[in-house]
């Protein structure tokens, strides 16, 4: 079994505990984005193409809920619950949806349980959270059995070279050597096996591949990134405040604007008909 940091429960309540460190990598990627389609906007598409008009929908790590107030505008659902193991997001969650007049449902579970009655869902959604389990295949086994009869499941990850040119750069500079050696933070649930990993459990019916650049003007804006993750192996000095990693890494090589890539999937899937 594989494991990363991003698959070790104690890192995942440690990096979901606020939704600080989120909200930082989040920031820095999107304006860092050139090229690749609206994430969030590609789910609320599918979920619509996919499912019957005004579903019922569950989402599973949930995150700040981006994903869950796209699906509530567009779609209103007449039941939408959010499940997720933080409660801090949980919290975020309650309050962006309460701000905007949506309700939804929030509760606290690990979707390895999935704490719902059977049969209870005509939607499904998990976004970039997969690759948190070091099980994704038993977490597809509950939502099979979450959803009602007909019932879809969106799913959404990343290829697992995301961001490979950051590694390279933490192994160039010498700031962390072993960065392009060890799994990836994806290593589970990523673009390549995904589809084979929901297949054990449902029917997959459309799978999409979608390319993404970011280009960080400077390390300044490369460094808010690169603190948020937990793959590289830093002293915590460097890695408190992003200005420090900055500073480092120009005393290493020169400062420049930086090109990063990944490719985002999403993959549509039916239950039982
Ligand atoms: C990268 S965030 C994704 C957020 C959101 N889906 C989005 O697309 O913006 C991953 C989320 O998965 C949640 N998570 C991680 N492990 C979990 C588990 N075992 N059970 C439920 N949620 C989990 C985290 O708390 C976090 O909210």
């Amino acid at each position: 079994m594989t494991s990363t940091p991003f698959t070790d429960p104690d890192t995942v309540a440690r990096l979901y505990a606020d939704a600080g460190r989120t909200q930082q990598r989040t920031n820095a990627l999107l304006t860092a984005k050139t090229s690749g389609d609206n994430a969030t906007a590609t789910i609320v598409d599918l979920v619509a193409h996919h499912a019957p008009k005004h579903p019922t929908v569950c989402e599973i790590g949930c995150g700040r809920g981006t994903v869950t107030l796209a699906l509530a505008e567009s779609l209103t659902p007449p039941r939408h619950t959010v499940v997720d193991i933080s409660p801090a997001f949980l919290a975020t969650v309650a309050k962006r949806a309460a701000d905007t007049g949506f309700a939804v449902e929030t509760v606290r579970g690990d979707f390895h349980r999935l704490p719902l009655p059977d049969s209870s869902f005509d939607v499904l959604v998990a976004a970039f959270c997969l690759y948190h389990s070091a099980r994704p295949a038993d977490v597809v086994a509950r939502i099979a059995r979450c959803l009602a009869p007909g019932g879809r499941a969106i799913l959404a990850t990343k290829s697992i070279d995301s961001y490979y040119e950051i590694d390279q750069l933490m192994v160039d500079t010498g700031l962390d050597p072993l960065a392009t050696s060890r799994p990836s933070l994806y290593e589970t649930f990523h673009s390549a096996n995904a589809a084979d990993i929901v297949a054990t459990g449902l029917e997959v019916t459309e799978v999409i591949h979608r390319d993404h650049t970011f280009r960080f003007t400077d390390f300044d804006h490369l460094a808010s990134y690169a603190v948020t993750v937990p793959k590289y192996e830093l002293p915590q000095w460097l890695v408190t405040n992003p200005r420090d990693l900055a500073a480092e890494l120009r005393r290493r090589t020169r400062d420049r604007p930086f090109t990063a890539t990944s490719t985002v999937t999403y993959i549509a899937a039916s239950g039982q008909p």
